[in-house]
C-alpha cells in the first residue's frame, strides 16, 4: 500500500479527529474520553484492544506466525494551559488545552493504525502491530504505568516508532538523528543547613543563605570546567526558599533544579561533582549539603537499526529533500523508557508555518500547528513497521 497517497485521502478525517481531541482536551491520566475514542476506533478495524496504566489503550493487530511485532507509540494528555489561540476548534476546557500537540500524535498514530489494518487486509502487509496510546506524557509517568502493564511485553514488540510535532521546523519535514536526540531528566534537591542569627550578628552564625549562593555559582563551574565542551549537559536551578524575615538569617535554604544530558557517562559523572562541589562548598562555609538527585528519564537515544528503518520510511514519504537532520534537544521524553527495553526510534515532525501562526513553541498558550503535517505522520510511522517487518 501506498501510505503516503492513502494517507493524503484520509487527512480530512485526520483532521477531525485531532480537531475534535483539540476541543476536548484531558490532564495526564485522565484521558477518558480520548482513550475512548481510541479504543473505539482500533477495535472498529481489528485491533484486539486492551486498556494499561489507567487510561492508556493497547491495540494488537496480529500478523502471520513468526511475523515480528512492531509497535507505535503516541501519548493523548494535555497541559494546565489556557488557551489563547482564538482557532475556531479551541479548547473548550478552561485551563486545559493540547499546548503540546498530543492531539496531533494521537491523529497521525490513528491513521497509521487504521492504514496498516487496511493494508493487512489487502494482503500487502503481514506483520503484526502493537498500537500504545500512553497517557501522562507530560509528567513523565505514562510511559512507566503502561510499561507496568506489560505494554512491550505481551506481546512481545521487536521495535518501536513514535513522533513528536515540532514547531520549529517547517511543516511536512520529517526531522531525525542517529543517537541522542533528547536529554535524561535528573530532578535535583540541595538542602543548605547552618545555624541561623540575627542579621546584625552575622558571627554567630553559619549563613545558609551565603552558602547557598556560593553552591548554586560554584555547581554552574561542572558544566564548564568538568565536562567536556563537546558534550552537552545542564544544570539550572528553578527554586531557591529559605527564611521569612530580611533581618533574620535562617537555618536553612532548599534549593530545586534540573539536570540534563545526553551521554550515561556524562550523567553519572553529574551527579558525582554535584555531590562533591555542594558539600565542600556547604562545609567550607561551616554549613552542611543534602544533595538528593532523582533520575526521572534518561535520553532518547535513536540506535542506528530502528533510525535506519525510520529513514527510508522517511525517504519514501516525503523524499530526501523533506528530511531534516536534527539538532538534538535537551527537554526529556518519556518514549526513553521504552527504548530502554527495546530498540526504537522517534522522530520530530515538523508543523511550522509564519503564514498561520504556527511559531509559538510547545507549551505556549499560542501553541498553533500545521495540520498539513498529519498525513506526512501518519504515512511516515506505518511505513517504519512494514520496513522494520520486512527487514
Ligand atoms: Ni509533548
Amino acid at each position: 500500500m501506498n501510505f503516503a497517497a492513502r494517507a493524503a485521502e484520509l487527512s480530512g478525517w485526520m483532521v477531525d479527529v485531532r480537531r475534535d481531541l483539540h476541543r476536548n482536551p484531558e490532564l495526564s491520566f485522565r484521558e477518558e474520553r480520548t482513550g475512548g475514542i481510541v479504543a473505539a476506533f482500533l477495535e472498529e478495524w481489528g485491533y484486539r484492544v486492551r486498556r494499561v496504566g489507567g487510561t492508556g489503550v493497547h491495540g494488537f493487530l496480529e500478523g502471520t506466525p513468526g511475523a515480528p511485532v512492531i509497535a507505535i507509540r503516541a501519548d493523548m494528555d494535555a497541559l494546565p494551559v489556557q488557551e489563547n489561540t482564538g482557532l475556531e476548534f479551541a479548547s473548550t476546557c478552561p485551563g486545559i488545552m493540547h499546548a503540546c500537540g498530543h492531539d496531533i500524535h494521537a491523529a497521525c498514530a490513528l491513521g497509521a493504525a487504521r492504514m496498516l489494518a487496511e493494508a493487512k487486509k489487502d494482503g500487502s502487509f503481514a506483520g503484526g502491530v502493537v498500537m500504545l496510546f500512553q497517557p501522562a506524557e507530560e509528567i513523565n509517568k505514562g510511559a512507566e504505568a503502561i510499561l507496568r502493564d506489560g505494554a512491550l511485553a505481551d506481546p512481545p514488540a521487536a521495535m518501536i516508532f513514535g513522533l513528536h510535532n515540532h514547531p520549529a521546523y517547517p511543516a511536512r519535514s520529517v526531522v531525525l538523528k542517529e543517537g541522542p536526540l533528547m536529554a535524561a531528566v535528573d530532578t535535583l534537591k540541595v538542602r543548605i543547613l547552618g545555624v541561623g542569627s540575627h542579621g546584625a550578628i552575622p558571627h554567630r552564625s553559619a549563613d545558609p543563605v551565603v552558602a547557598a549562593a556560593s553552591v548554586v555559582m560554584n555547581l554552574q563551574t561542572i558544566v564548564s570546567r568538568n565536562v567536556d565542551p563537546l558534550e552537552a549537559a545542564v544544570i539550572s536551578f528553578g527554586t531557591v526558599h529559605g527564611g521569612v524575615a530580611n533581618n533574620v538569617i535562617p537555618e536553612d535554604v532548599e534549593l530545586t533544579g534540573t539536570v540534563r544530558s545526553f551521554r550515561p557517562e556524562v550523567r553519572d559523572a553529574l551527579h558525582a561533582r554535584i555531590e562533591t562541589v555542594a558539600a565542600s562548598v556547604a562545609t567550607g562555609l561551616g554549613c552542611r549539603a543534602e544533595v538528593n538527585i532523582r533520575r526521572d528519564l534518561p535520553a532518547v537515544t535513536n540506535d542506528a537499526i530502528s533510525y535506519a528503518c525510520c529513514f527510508r520510511a522517511a525517504s519514501d514519504v516525503v523524499g530526501a529533500g523533506g528530511i531534516i537532520q536534527a539538532t538534538p534537544s535537551m527537554g526529556g521524553e518519556d518514549f526513553a523508557l521504552y527504548q530502554n527495553r527495546i530498540p526504537g526510534c522517534l522522530f520530530w515532525l515538523g508543523v511550522g508555518n509564519e503564514g498561520i501562526g504556527a511559531v509559538h513553541p510547545w507549551h505556549s498558550p499560542k501553541f498553533v500547528a500545521d495540520e498539513s503535517a498529519i498525513p506526512v505522520g501518519a504515512a511516515v510511522l506505518a511505513q517504519s513497521v512494514v520496513v522494520a517487518t520486512n527487514g
